[in-house]
């Protein structure tokens, strides 16, 4: 592997606008800050020294996009060959990105699921490096970092920490982390199950849904499903925040919304920019 960190850190901001309407201090980690814009590379970093440290030179994944990009650029500049299982509904523009990284583009079914069971028989016929949700731990332990990192960059411990949710592995993730801190937030996964704006948690998939489960148990955490109106005006507001993200991102404040006033802070978890996506960006700019 190149000289590269495997983690890197992230700002945790106020949100001061949001604050003031609301009654109560919100923060925003910018995980769309990562190299490849999400949080995405957190677990590829880790899977791609695993991968090169048992001398694999292919890997492949089922993703609805932001994992296969940050999987099919790490992969290119690391010299391992990226496979990418996805499904026929997946935006046009992420398909442009995941082909111009250089990834082999393996398009199945209509939906993640279906799109990792293709995956999943492949890797069992091939020398492959899995690198999907559910069978890879490192992914986990990649996401660990960021309660550890909200941990060392708050002096208050926030009362909760909201997470855009579909496999669970990133909510998994965070509750590993903060495990291993003195804070014990309550973790609330947001979910858009049948969104048509939110397309990077679409169909709640809960591929990791074991670590989920346990996650959510042991955080005494809950779920909240939010509406497409609901996201594109917190995707509005966070907009107006200077935080151009991923309608999935905003899904947090979406939920945060729903939720009752606390006296110690919120962390919403900003998991992607929109950056990279035009459609996605006009429609939200254009409504
Ligand atoms: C932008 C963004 N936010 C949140 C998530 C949810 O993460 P997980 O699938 O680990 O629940 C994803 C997953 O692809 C994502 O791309």
């Amino acid at each position: 592997m190149q000289d590269y960190p495997t983690t890197y850190t992230t700002p945790l901001i106020k949100l001061d606008r949001t604050s003031r309407q609301l009654g109560l201090d919100v923060y925003a980690k910018l995980e769309y800050t990562q190299p490849t814009g999400s949080h995405k590379d957190r677990e590829t970093l880790m899977m791609i020294q695993d991968a090169l440290s048992h001398g694999y030179r292919e890997i492949a994944i089922a993703s609805t996009g932001n994992a296969a990009i940050s999987l099919s650029f790490f992969s290119k500049i690391n010299g391992l060959k990226c496979h990418v299982f996805t499904h026929r509904n997946i935006p046009r523009e992420k398909l442009e990105l995941i082909k111009a990284l250089g990834a082999e583009l393996h398009l199945t079914g209509d939906n993640l699921r279906q799109a990792f069971q293709t995956c999943i028989e492949y890797i069992n016929q091939h020398d492959i490096y899995d690198a999907n949700p559910g069978r890879n731990f490192k992914k986990i332990e990649g996401d660990s970092t960021i309660a550890v990192e909200i941990a060392a960059q708050l002096d208050e411990e926030p009362s909760r920490v909201i997470i855009p949710t579909n496999n669970g592995t990133l909510y998994a993730g965070i509750w590993q982390g903060f495990t291993k801190t003195k804070y014990r937030p309550k973790l609330i996964g947001a979910t858009a199950p049948t969104t048509k704006l939110a397309d990077s948690i679409a169909g709640f998939t809960k591929l990791d849904e074991k670590e989920l489960n346990k996650a959510l148990n042991e955080s005494k955490g809950t779920l909240i499903e939010v509406s497409d109106d609901e996201t594109l005006n917190a995707t509005k507001q966070l907009y107006r925040e200077n935080i151009p993200c991923e309608p999935a991102s905003a899904t947090t404040l979406a939920a945060l919304q729903k939720l009752h006033k606390t006296d110690k802070p919120t962390v919403l978890i900003i998991t992607g920019t929109a950056m990279r996506f035009s459609a996605t960006l006009a429609k939200v700019m254009t409504k």
